[in-house]
C-alpha cells in the first residue's frame, strides 16, 4: 500500500470510530470568514513594505501589486514551505518595488478548513479593494507627519483621530505605544493592531495607514497580558540587518526589531522601545521581563544607526519612544523597587546622550497622559513633547511638518485647536 493511501484511509478509519469527529471543531463553513480589518501598511523601506490585516477566521492569503491597477505580481508570505495560515492576522512583506512610483496593491484571503492533513478545504477568495500607495523617500524635498499616543483601544478618540488624519494625509503616521490596556486573546490584538480608522459598516474599507505607512513604537500596556506576544504578526517588526544586536527580535514567530531608523525628505527618525515601566525583577512579571537586557541591544544598535549617513546628514533628527526620557522634578523613573516609571530612567542612562551627541532636536512620547513640552535645558539640552491621553478631552494630535527651511511642530486637540506649537531650524 502506499504511503498515502494508507494515512488516508487511516484518517478515514480515525473519524469513522467517532474518536476524531468528536475532537473535530464544528466547522461554520469554511466561507463564513470575513476580512475584519483595512490593510496596514508598516515597516517602509525605500523598495519595500509589509501590509498587516484581520481576518475573523482560518485563512491563508498574499498580496497582489503592480505599478498600475492592474497589478499582476503576487507576493506570498511563506515560511519553511509552509503558506502563512492564522485565524486572526495576516501579514505579507513586499519587496524588490520600484522606487519613487505609486504601487497599486490588494489583498487577497483564502478561508482555510484545516480538517487534517490530507483534507484542506478552501473557500472562495476575499479579493480585497486596490489601493495606491506611495512610499515615502529620502530624496522628497518635504516631510509630513501625524503622531499618536496611548489610545488604550479608546473608540471615540480613534475614530476623531483617523479622521483628522486622512483629512492631514501625511506621509507617515506614528502610533506611539499603549495601543491597548493588555492583549488577553489573539482576536482582540488584531482587532486593535489594524482597525483604526475603519468604515463602522464596512470592516475592510477605511484605516488610517492602508494609503501611508504606519510607524509603530511599542508601549509599556503592550506588551502586557497573555497574547502581547501575538502583537508581531499585526504590528509587524523591522527586518533585522545582519549587524543588528542579539536581543531586538520581539519573537521567533517574527524575526525582526521594534527600533527603526528612517528618513523621510530632510528628517531623519529614530523608533525606540522604552518596554516595561518597572525594573525586569519585580514579581509582577513572573519572572518573564528582559527589557534591560533588551534596551542595552537596542543603545548597541542606536549608537550604529546615529551614523548612517542618510541620519547623521539629514537636516532634522527626531527620536520617538513611548515613555518619556526626561522626568518632572520629582518623578519616579522606574527604576527602583516600588511604583512605576513616569519617565524611563533605563531609557535617559542609555539613550538620552547619544542622541544628544549626534544633534537630536526633539523626543516624542506619551504615556502620563496628560501633554506637555519641555523646552532644552542645561542638563537635558533637547526638547521633549509629550503627547496626550485616551479619553477625548485629554488626546492630542501632533503634526509635523517639514522643509528644508524649517520645521513645524503643532499640537492639536480634537476640536482641531492648536494648543501648542514649536518651531526648528535645521541642524547646522
Ligand atoms: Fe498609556
Amino acid at each position: 500500500m502506499k504511503r498515502r493511501t494508507f494515512l488516508g484511509s487511516l484518517a478515514a478509519a480515525s473519524s469513522i470510530s467517532g474518536i476524531a469527529a468528536a475532537d473535530e471543531p464544528k466547522a461554520p463553513g469554511v466561507d463564513n470568514v470575513k476580512l475584519l480589518s483595512p490593510p496596514v501598511i508598516q515597516n517602509p523601506g525605500e523598495d519595500a513594505f509589509t501590509v498587516a490585516w484581520a481576518v475573523s477566521g482560518m485563512a491563508t492569503g498574499w498580496v497582489e501589486w503592480g505599478t498600475t491597477p492592474e497589478l499582476g505580481k503576487q507576493s506570498i508570505p511563506a515560511h519553511h514551505g509552509l503558506m502563512s495560515m492564522s485565524e486572526y492576522a495576516l501579514s505579507a512583506r513586499i519587496e524588490n518595488l520600484p522606487t519613487d512610483t505609486p504601487i497599486y496593491y490588494r489583498t487577497v484571503t483564502i478561508p482555510i478548513h484545516y480538517k487534517n492533513a490530507y483534507a484542506i478545504e478552501r473557500g472562495t477568495p476575499l479579493v480585497g479593494k486596490t489601493r495606491k500607495l506611495k512610499l515615502p523617500t529620502a530624496e522628497a524635498s518635504s516631510c509630513s507627519l501625524t503622531m499618536v499616543n496611548d489610545t488604550h483601544d479608546h473608540a471615540d478618540t480613534l475614530n476623531a483621530l483617523a479622521k483628522r488624519i486622512e483629512a492631514i494625509n501625511p506621509d507617515a503616521h506614528l502610533w506611539n505605544g499603549d495601543a491597548c490596556n493588555d492583549f488577553h486573546n489573539p482576536q482582540l490584538m488584531a482587532r486593535i493592531c489594524l482597525t483604526p480608522g475603519q468604515h463602522k459598516d464596512q470592516p475592510e474599507h477605511g484605516g488610517w495607514a492602508s494609503t501611508r505607512p504606519l510607524l509603530f513604537v511599542p508601549g509599556n500596556h503592550d506588551v502586557r497580558g497573555r497574547d502581547a506576544r501575538t502583537m508581531p504578526e499585526a504590528l509587524t517588526p523591522w527586518p533585522l540587518n545582519d549587524d543588528d544586536p542579539h536581543r531586538l527580535a520581539p519573537t521567533p514567530l517574527a524575526m525582526g526589531r521594534y527600533c527603526f531608523a528612517k528618513r523621510i525628505g530632510p528628517v531623519a527618525i529614530i523608533g525606540l522601545d522604552t518596554g516595561e515601566d518597572k525594573p525586569d525583577n519585580r514579581d509582577v512579571f513572573g519572572g518573564m521581563a528582559a527589557y534591560e537586557p533588551y534596551r542595552e541591544a537596542q543603545r548597541d544598535w542606536l549608537l550604529k544607526v546615529l551614523q548612517q549617513n542618510e541620519i547623521k546628514n539629514a537636516p532634522y533628527l527626531l527620536a520617538f519612544c513611548h515613555i518619556p526620557l526626561i522626568g518632572l522634578e520629582g518623578e519616579n523613573d522606574g527604576t527602583g523597587d516600588t511604583g512605576y516609571a513616569s519617565y524611563s530612567g533605563f531609557g535617559q542612562q542609555l539613550w538620552l546622550k547619544p542622541l544628544v551627541d549626534a544633534g537630536c532636536q526633539m523626543l516624542f512620547s506619551g504615556h502620563t497622559h496628560r501633554h506637555r513640552i519641555d523646552k532644552p535645558s542645561q542638563a537635558f539640552p533637547i526638547y521633549q513633547v509629550v503627547g496626550g491621553g485616551p479619553k477625548t478631552k485629554d488626546a492630542r494630535l501632533i503634526h509635523i511638518q517639514a522643509d528644508n527651511k524649517q520645521l513645524n511642530v503643532k499640537v492639536e486637540d480634537l476640536n482641531q485647536t492648536t494648543v501648542n506649537a514649536v518651531t526648528l531650524k535645521p541642524r547646522s
